[in-house]
């Protein structure tokens, strides 16, 4: 049997190929808008892991394939806009090796096309039913609740702690890759319990990027520390009991190692009578590698 890891990998491969191209067709559409730049700018370049989950879920459901490229998109959109937003926030010039859409666009036009984008992906989503536009709504509305805190409120008390707000940024999006997926495939009875999962890999996703920024910046890669890798090394140190740079990030990573194992299990409990378990299994470790490879690490 093909190990899972390359099994993973090919499987990445081949959904990002789908995306692209969909995304592709998705930006010509808007060209009588005038937006085909940048709707196409601001899609171009991510690693397409929330479309991929999505789409590996579909694919151990049983999905339709159209079904599963439809929210693979949707979120896709999503996440793009909130990182053109973020960035705009963070004052970070540059996304996806490529200048910030704010540098190109201006602040204006990219906080406009960001905000069309998530419409337009709840319209995709609509023809999934209310529980599906429901869910979609509510995790918007949790990761621009995450993005207030994050900028606005966390350094100036203890509003939240560092794992809710890692939870609450990242959380919602992968949690829609694994819920919707069981809506579409008409078993909404499971969509919470799928929802509270993918959440849950959301946030050891958000660790494993926080960990590596907070050792880009050490290694001098990264001019200043955001809110998110301040409020992981207080929570390293006073949490975790680190008491210097280097146990930050080891601490963190033994913090994650063991939060993953765990995921996986809820993972191995979820997808339980389905074929394809081993590979959901396995993708809460697989997504948090694919991040911390950046920094050549893995779990
Ligand atoms: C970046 O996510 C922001 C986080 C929530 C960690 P990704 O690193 O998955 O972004 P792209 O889509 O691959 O650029
Ligand atoms: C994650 O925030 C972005 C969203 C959830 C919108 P961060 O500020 O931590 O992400 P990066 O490091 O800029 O990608
Ligand atoms: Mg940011
Ligand atoms: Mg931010």
């Amino acid at each position: 049997m093909e190990p899972v890891d390359k099994a993973l990998l090919r499987k990445l491969e081949e959904a990002r190929a789908l995306i692209e191209s969909r995304l592709g067709e998705l930006s010509a559409g808007l060209s009588n808008l005038g937006l085909s730049d940048a709707v196409s700018y601001i899609n171009s370049g991510g690693k397409r892991l929330r479309g991929f989950l999505t789409l590996l879920t579909c694919e151990t459901l049983g999905c339709k394939a159209n079904d599963a490229i439809d929210i693979a998109i949707a979120i896709e959109l999503v996440h793009a806009a909130s990182l053109t937003l973020d960035d705009i926030i963070d004052q970070d010039r540059e996304r996806r090796g490529m200048p910030a859409a704010w540098v190109l666009y201006g602040v204006g036009k990219t906080a406009m096309v960001s905000l069309f984008l998530v419409p337009l992906a709840l319209k995709i989503i609509e023809r999934f039913g209310r529980a599906a536009l429901s869910y979609s709504v509510s995790a918007w509305e949790e990761i621009v609740r995450g993005e207030l805190l994050d900028a606005y409120a966390s350094v100036k008390g203890p509003l939240v702690s560092y794992v809710d707000l890692a939870r609450l940024k990242t959380g919602p999006l992968f949690a829609l890759a694994v819920a919707l997926p069981f809506i579409a495939a008409s078993r909404a009875d499971m969509a919470e319990e799928a929802y509270n999962l993918g959440d849950l890999i959301g946030l050891t996703y958000q660790i494993a990027d926080d960990i590596v920024d907070y050792i880009s910046y050490l290694r001098g890669l990264r001019p200043k520390l955001d809110t998110s890798e301040r409020l992981l090394r207080e929570w390293a140190m006073n949490e975790l009991g680190a008491n210097s740079d280097d146990e930050v990030v080891s601490k963190a990573l033994d913090y994650l190692r063991e939060k993953v194992t765990d995921v996986s299990k809820k993972a191995d409990e979820l997808f339980t009578s389905y074929g394809q378990r081993e590979l959901m299994k396995e993708v809460p470790r697989f997504l948090a590698n694919m991040m911390l490879a950046q920094q050549g690490l893995s779990l």
